[in-house]
Order: C-alpha cells, then sequence, then structure tokens
C-alpha cells in the first residue's frame, strides 16, 4: 500500500517541517487577520440547560429558537454529560492522533462514502489549497452497526468513544423531538479534529470559513482556541482571557470583552445550525458561517458531532413555517442530492 511509505497525514509532516509548506499557503486575499482586534455586535448566547426541567422550561427553550434565528451558534452549560466523559473522550482523541503513523494509517481513506475514515485536510479530492487539519471521521447511531469498524487501539478507543456519542444523545433529547420523527432514520457522526501546532499561522486555516451541511452539529473543543464565527461580518475567535467565576480578567483591560471574543469555558458545548435546519425551517433558523485557526506552539483538538437527515429523507420545510409573510423559499429535495 502506498499510503505507508508517503507523508499522507498531516501530523507526522508538522512534527519535521518548521516552515509552512507551499501547498498550505492562502493567496494574500485570503488569510486569517491575526493582529487586527475585531469588534464584533455581541457574543454568542450561553444558555444553561439546567432549568430546562424547571419552571423556567419555556423560557429556555424560547432563548434557544432565539439563539438558532438571530445568532446560528450558542453555547450550552449544565447539559448532564459527565465531565469524565468528556475528559476521556479529548485525551481518547489526543492519544490517537499520537499512535505511529502505520498504526493510524489503517483507518485511512481519501473515499467520502466509508463510514469510517481517516484523512487529512477538507478535501483532498477536489481542493487547491490544503488545510491543517487531520480528521478522523466515524458514523455512531446505531452504534451496533459501526462500532466494529472503528479503530481499535487505543484499547479503550471505542469504549470511550461509545460512552460519549451515546450520552451526546441522550443530552438534547432529540430522541424525543420533532426531528426524530419528521426524518425517521437520522444519522449522527463524529468527526475527531486535530490540529497541529503550525510555525506560520498567519499563513493557512486549519479549516476555511464554511457552513455545516448537516442538520445540528455540537462542538466540544480542548483549551486551545482554533473556532472562529462570523458575526455581522466580523471573525469572532473565542478566548481563554476570561474567568467565567469571576468575570473578566482585571488584567486585560478590555471593557467589552463580549464583542471581541467568546468565552472559551471548560467542559461547555458549542451548538449550531447547519444548512439542513436552515432550510427545515425555511431560512428562518441560521446555518452561520464559521472557520479554525491554527496556533503556533500548540496542538488542538475538537470533536464534532454531526446530527443529519438519511441520505434519501426529503427535505422539507416544516409547513407549519408557511405562511403569506414566509413564503417557501427552497424545493424539496433528498440530503444524498444536496451533499
Ligand atoms: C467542522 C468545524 C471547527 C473546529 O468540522 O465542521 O467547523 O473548531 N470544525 O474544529
Ligand atoms: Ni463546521
Amino acid at each position: 500500500m502506498a499510503a505507508a511509505t508517503t507523508k499522507l497525514l498531516l501530523s507526522d509532516l508538522a512534527s519535521t517541517v518548521k516552515s509552512v509548506p507551499s501547498n498550505y499557503i492562502r493567496p494574500i486575499s485570503d488569510r486569517p487577520n491575526l493582529t487586527e482586534v475585531q469588534i464584533s455586535d455581541g457574543s454568542i448566547p450561553l444558555i444553561d440547560l439546567q432549568v430546562l426541567d424547571g419552571p423556567r422550561r419555556l423560557d429556555i427553550i424560547k432563548q434557544i429558537g432565539q439563539a438558532c434565528q438571530h445568532d446560528g451558534f450558542f453555547q450550552v452549560k449544565n447539559h448532564g454529560i459527565p465531565e469524565t466523559i468528556i475528559n476521556n473522550m479529548l485525551s481518547i482523541a489526543r492519544a490517537f492522533f499520537k499512535l505511529p503513523e502505520s498504526e493510524r494509517l489503517k483507518s485511512y481513506s481519501d473515499d467520502p462514502s466509508k463510514s469510517t475514515r481517516l484523512s487529512t485536510s477538507f478535501n483532498v479530492n477536489t481542493e487547491k489549497v490544503s488545510n491543517r487539519r487531520d480528521y478522523l471521521r466515524l458514523h455512531c447511531y446505531p452504534l451496533q452497526d459501526y462500532i466494529h469498524e472503528w479503530p481499535s487501539n487505543p484499547p479503550s478507543f471505542r469504549e470511550v468513544v461509545a460512552e460519549y456519542c451515546t450520552s451526546a444523545r441522550g443530552a438534547w433529547g432529540l430522541q424525543r423531538d420533532y426531528i426524530d420523527k419528521a426524518l425517521g432514520k437520522h444519522g449522527q457522526h463524529m468527526a475527531l479534529n486535530y490540529y497541529p501546532p503550525c510555525p506560520q499561522p498567519d499563513l493557512t486555516y486549519g479549516l476555511p470559513g464554511h457552513t455545516d451541511p448537516n442538520l445540528i452539529t455540537v462542538l466540544l473543543q480542548d483549551d486551545v482556541p482554533g473556532l472562529q464565527v462570523l458575526r455581522k461580518g466580523k471573525w469572532l475567535p473565542f478566548s481563554l482571557d476570561y474567568d467565567f467565576r469571576i468575570g473578566y480578567r482585571p488584567h486585560t483591560h478590555i471593557h467589552n470583552f463580549e464583542s471581541l471574543a467568546i468565552c472559551l469555558i471548560p467542559n461547555t458545548f458549542i451548538v449550531n445550525i447547519g444548512d439542513q435546519m436552515q432550510v427545515l425551517s425555511n431560512d428562518r433558523y441560521k446555518s452561520v458561517l464559521h472557520r479554525a485557526l491554527v496556533n503556533c506552539d500548540k496542538e488542538h483538538i475538537s470533536i464534532l458531532t454531526f446530527y443529519c437527515s438519511s441520505p434519501d429523507a426529503v427535505i422539507a420545510h416544516a409547513k407549519d413555517l408557511i405562511d403569506e409573510r414566509h413564503p417557501t423559499v427552497y424545493k424539496n429535495f433528498t440530503y444524498s442530492e444536496y451533499y
């Protein structure tokens, strides 16, 4: 297999090369601007799910609806997923990307139709400039159909990831709601993203600006910033320069932190609307552009859970959302036609 002799994966290349190879360098007009601090119009909402089971339930549901309409992105805390499951997930992802190349390459494939595959960049078959990311994609629902395909190394990989994705399904009450009924057999996929340190983070992206094609994405990240969200024309980064117990860190002298960054809070999830949900809601909910930057001295890990409809489900807007003021925006289509 040629894969065993060429350096396919970035994680191996990144440790030996001290500058960004030319195929990763973006044209000047399309580079992240690391020096200019952009003031945006407020941060994304932080929603506390703890009260979902109390008397303020309707309030919280309304907050979520508002966030889907106005922001397309929000953070959730008190979601019920135990900290140990979160930490184990991040650790096993880190351990996977530290395995010897020959071991990881057992999962390597360029074929996007494979349900378990390790690859690099974004789409190696079509893109002109490469991105500084390696990723492992997994299908995880129904679990028993896919778990035997997953990597068996590190030895606890399957157990830890299965615990995480089962717990992520239960937490949002997704089994109970509208989506489950409307889309029947929908899918749950994961991406374990690995962004190695990059000597020149101003020349390239971990992931360039994109919207997600699926319904809803739930993102977990470690404590290294990477994700940025486009908000009113400005890229809003995540930042640790915010102590969620005491508010703004005194030494930063930033008066309006929330219009500069989104606070990166351990054990919270970031939820965003994908293209399918925008269509389903007849454009009421927004699928918003986002991207990932890389760091010069730190590796970064993010764990994405994608909920999507089955490939042959017809995506049609919910009929209740159509009236004279909100006419139909999209024709009906299947997910595979769209994808
Ligand atoms: C994605 C994505 C962002 C990140 O994989 O679709 O937006 O921070 N990832 O890894
Ligand atoms: Ni995305």
